[in-house]
């Protein structure tokens, strides 16, 4: 069967999407995972877009082996030449250079003429090709392009050493019928297209963006860019775990394979909604919290007798674990361990005997441990574990007759325990304030989220804020079975993001 390439851009417009923001450290553990994932490409971010998109992806081309890194760039000599600077050290580097293609675009926006956009994007990848011979170009928004005009960019762009010629619906425009049949006529009319890989890039604002993926594999198109859990520019990209497991599951039908160990799909999901603070809907395909849960008697009973009644996938193909013992407060060192291996984690040993005992005093609070707080427990640890100040202790006093204060107590980064106190309009309020007092570094709370992690009134919370300092957001998270402690980690963990890129950029 013929392979589909898997084109990440998770990295890249995913970190697009209103509200994400990924350190730079953030980005490597993403890429580490997609890696893992047997993603082909992992386009690791925008060099020229800021100094510290730079430096992720410099640092992603020096970790990454196994996975080609790819690089944005605008169709400029300044940003070609910045995307090789930053990818050079890469096993298999890769550039992608883009230059918008549609009238409306040239007219309104860049106002230039069609011969001039041709000339330039030729001369762009000829420069990029003097760098790698892997060279990717996007005429950008040419789902609204004529077609006529996008033949020949792609003509002259492959002529030029393109490799991969990709086709961007960049503003979520097409059906899938019609982008089918531009990706038909590519192949018709493009003479020199049997030298590149034709690519796809859909975006979801018409909710298409799977399904205009799959209709241009269907028609040929051999790479398909993606973003795990769909997160991209405005209403997203194609989901990458719903493009690999529709590839899998209707093999029958495009008779395709990807080089995605989908085991890992469930893992991938986790880390990149826990890092950009983006929730997972409980109704997404294949990685939601319902994705594999039966709510009608009718089909539990089907699913009771025989799965595949009602499930036309096994949950442990995406790497959802089938728990089969239930994790309480008898459970040993062993019996969580092998329940961490089961849900892919693997910890050092001073990072697992942490983990252990959290999960101990969880489990004097909690009749049951579910796997979602196991997840979130090992979250919290590798939170932790690149702390600069670290709380040790939070202590509130509050009430309708009273006024809210807070006591803390962090250990700073000479290791000296520090307290403080204060008073505020609420508990968290007031925690906020006395950690202030110690950090001492001006913010502004923007978003402050909580969520309990499973049902029942035991269950952990979940808090995730965001915080804004010098025009630059941060988010935090932090869990518990107290919400004050949670909003106190949360608190905690977006200051000490602020303070590690702080100390970057001094550095
Ligand atoms: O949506 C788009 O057109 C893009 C290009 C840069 C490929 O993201
Ligand atoms: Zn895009």
């Amino acid at each position: 069967m013929d392979k589909v390439i898997i084109f990440d851009t998770t990295l890249r417009d995913g970190e697009q999407a209103a509200g994400a923001s990924l350190s730079a450290p953030d980005k490597l553990e993403i890429a580490k995972q997609l890696e893992k994932l047997g993603v082909d490409v992992i386009e690791a971010g925008f060099p020229m877009s800021s100094p510290g998109d730079f430096e992720a992806v410099q640092l992603i081309a020096r970790e990454i082996k196994s996975s080609t890194v790819c690089a944005l760039a605008h169709a400029n000599a300044e940003a070609v030449d910045n995307a090789w600077e930053a990818i050079k050290r890469a096993k298999h580097p890769r550039i992608h250079i883009f230059l918008s293609a549609s009238d409306i675009h040239l007219f309104y926006q860049l106002k230039k003429s069609r011969e001039e956009i041709l000339e330039i994007s030729r001369d762009m990848v000829a420069r990029a090709k003097g760098y790698t011979k892997d060279v990717e170009f996007s005429p950008m928004d040419a789902s609204r392009t004529e077609p006529a005009y996008i033949y020949r960019i792609l003509e002259a762009v492959i002529e030029a050493g393109a490799t991969t010629v990709n086709i961007p619906d960049t503003v979520g425009y097409a059906i899938p019928q019609e982008y089918g049949d531009l990706i038909e006529g590519i192949f018709n009319n493009v003479p020199n297209i049997h030298r590149a890989v034709v690519s796809v890039h859909c975006h979801d604002d018409l909710g298409l963006a799977v399904a205009n993926s799959l209709e241009a594999i269907r028609r040929g198109a051999r790479q398909v860019e993606c973003t795990v859990n769909g997160i991209g520019e405005r209403a997203g990209n194609a989901s990458l775990e719903e493009i690999v497991m529709a590839i899998k599951t209707r093999s029958d039908f495009f008779h395709l394979t990807t080089n995605i160990d989908t085991t890992q799909i469930y893992k991938a999901s986790r880390l990149v909604s826990e890092l950009t603070g983006f929730i997972v809907q409980p109704n997404k395909a294949i990685i939601g919290a319902n994705a594999f849960r039966h709510q009608s008697g009718i089909h539990q009973d089907g699913v009771i007798k025989e799965a595949i009644t009602y499930e036309i996938m096994d949950p442990r193909s995406v790497g959802i674990p089938a728990s089969s013992l239930v994790l309480g407060k008898l459970s040993g060192r062993h019996a969580f361990k092998e329940r961490l291996a089961e849900l892919g984690y693997v910890l050092d040993k001073e990072a697992f005997d942490r983990a252990f005992m959290v999960f101990k005093e969880l489990a004097d609070k909690k009749r049951e441990v579910t796997d979602r707080d196991i997840e979130s427990l090992v979250a919290e640890e590798m939170r932790t574990a690149s702390e600069v100040y670290h709380l040790d202790y939070v202590e509130v006093s509050c009430g309708d007759h009273n006024i809210p204060t807070a006591t803390v107590r962090l250990v700073g980064p000479d290791g000296r325990a520090i307290a403080d106190a204060d008073l505020g309009t609420g508990p968290v309020d007031a925690v906020y304030k006395a950690i202030n007092r110690i950090v001492g570094v001006p913010n502004q709370l923007t978003e402050f989220t909580v969520k309990s992690v499973t049902e029942g009134i035991d269950a952990i919370g979940e808090v995730l804020i965001r915080i804004e300092s010098d025009g630059v957001t941060y988010t935090g998270r932090g869990a518990a079975t107290d919400i004050i402690v949670a909003s106190a980690k949360a608190y905690m963990n977006a200051l000490n993001r602020l303070l590690a890129v702080k100390k970057a950029r001094k550095e």
